[in-house]
């Protein structure tokens, strides 16, 4: 509706520069430029890389969107901005760019944070999020089952990893197979032609004695070390390594821990919707096995196309216009880029 408020967002975490505009829930610009090409070489994201990366691409990605979206700067209600959690020089770019355009323009300024934004830009697609939501967040640098009741005013965190995040155990196996950086995408299309009941790799905090203390906790490090053993005996036996097994196979365990717990904490919270944010919701596996087994339940499965899923701009957009429909007040001029912002502090 053209009466709702414009929002324009800025996305600096990791490596990826986006610039999102939306009005109310409906997106009208989603540009995005990433240095993942810079970091391939070396196997993960390299923080001063990213961060000049940034500073070159932010100015053009900026124009990109107000232009995609036939608007200009006046035009926009508010800017909201990535303060953490992420990389500090990364955020810093975007936090300072977000500050220049919103005292150039006279905008209000609104410092995010990172993860919840993931959850929020499914309403993009999906509408408002009803209350109270189970949200599962799984990306390169977090792994989290949340309950959500306003995500405007908070999240209750339910449970996270205890060692790696589900993405980075995508991106350590897809190394260890000889897959380009990030791994994810790539293990997911190996998965494809490959047996997932061929290899039986271990399930983390799924047994009686650890979900005691863990029920909603994960824990990928063991499955990581399990891939690596057994790739290692077919290489020391001169055995080719079936890549595509073993993707479908370590794919298969990390989808039945995320689906399993996410939906144990739907039932336990007696909770219909599940929603699923972060760049590892854009796994296809990960995809239809929630689907599946939510059915049983009759829960509902909500998560965002692909190219929302991975970070972007859209989705600190989509976070801001909802903090904006809810009344809250905006950041101080002051607002910090905070690498570690806590994930139960939705806005600065
Ligand atoms: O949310 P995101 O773009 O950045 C962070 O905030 O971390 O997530 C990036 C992570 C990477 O580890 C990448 O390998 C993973 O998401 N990822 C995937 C897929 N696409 C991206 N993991 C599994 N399957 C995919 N299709
Ligand atoms: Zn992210």
């Amino acid at each position: 509706m053209a009466d709702e408020p414009l929002i324009l967002g800025i996305e600096t975490s990791c490596d990826e520069t986006g610039v999102g505009i939306v009005r109310g829930h409906t997106l009208l610009a989603d540009a995005l430029a990433s240095s993942v090409d810079e970091h391939a070489r070396f196997g993960g994201v390299v923080p001063e890389v990213a961060s000049r990366a940034h500073l070159e691409a932010i100015v053009p990605t900026m124009d990109r969107a107000l232009r995609e979206a036939g608007v200009t700067i006046a035009d926009i209600d508010a800017i909201a901005v990535t303060s953490g959690p992420g990389l500090a020089g990364a955020l810093l770019v975007g936090v300072a760019a977000a500050k220049g355009y919103a005292l150039a323009a006279e905008k209000p300024v609104y410092g995010v944070n990172h993860l919840a934004a993931h959850v929020a830009v499914d309403t993009l697609e999906h509408g408002p999020l009803p209350a109270p939501a189970i949200a599962m967040l799984v990306s390169g640098g977090h792994s989290s089952l949340l309950l959500v009741d306003d995500l405007a005013r908070g999240v209750t965190p339910l449970g996270a990893t205890i060692d790696d995040a589900a993405g980075e155990a995508f991106d350590k196996v897809a190394r260890l197979l000889g897959l380009p950086f990030p791994g994810g995408p790539y293990i997911d299309r190996e998965a494809r032609s490959g047996d997932p009941a061929s290899i039986a790799f271990p399930r983390g905090l799924t047994a009686a004695k650890d979900l005691a203390a863990h029920r909603y906790d994960f824990s990928f490090s063991g499955l990581k070390t399990a891939v690596a053993r057994w790739v290692e005996g077919r290489r020391r036996s001169g055995e080719p390594v079936p890549v595509a097994d073993v993707a479908a196979s370590f794919q298969e365990a990390v989808c039945d821990v995320l689906t399993g717990k996410a939906l144990a904490a739907c039932r336990a919270h007696g909770v219909d919707t599940l929603v699923i944010g972060g760049g590892v919701a854009a796994n296809s596996r990960l995809r239809s096995m929630a689907e599946q087994r939510a059915q049983r339940y009759g829960i509902r499965v909500r998560v965002p196309r692909p190219g929302l899923c991975t970070d972007n701009g859209a989705m600190v957009a989509a976070l801001g216009s909802h903090l904006v429909a809810a009344g809250v007040r905006p950041s101080r001029l002051d607002l910090p880029a905070d690498s570690a912002l806590p994930l139960t502090t939705v806005s600065v």
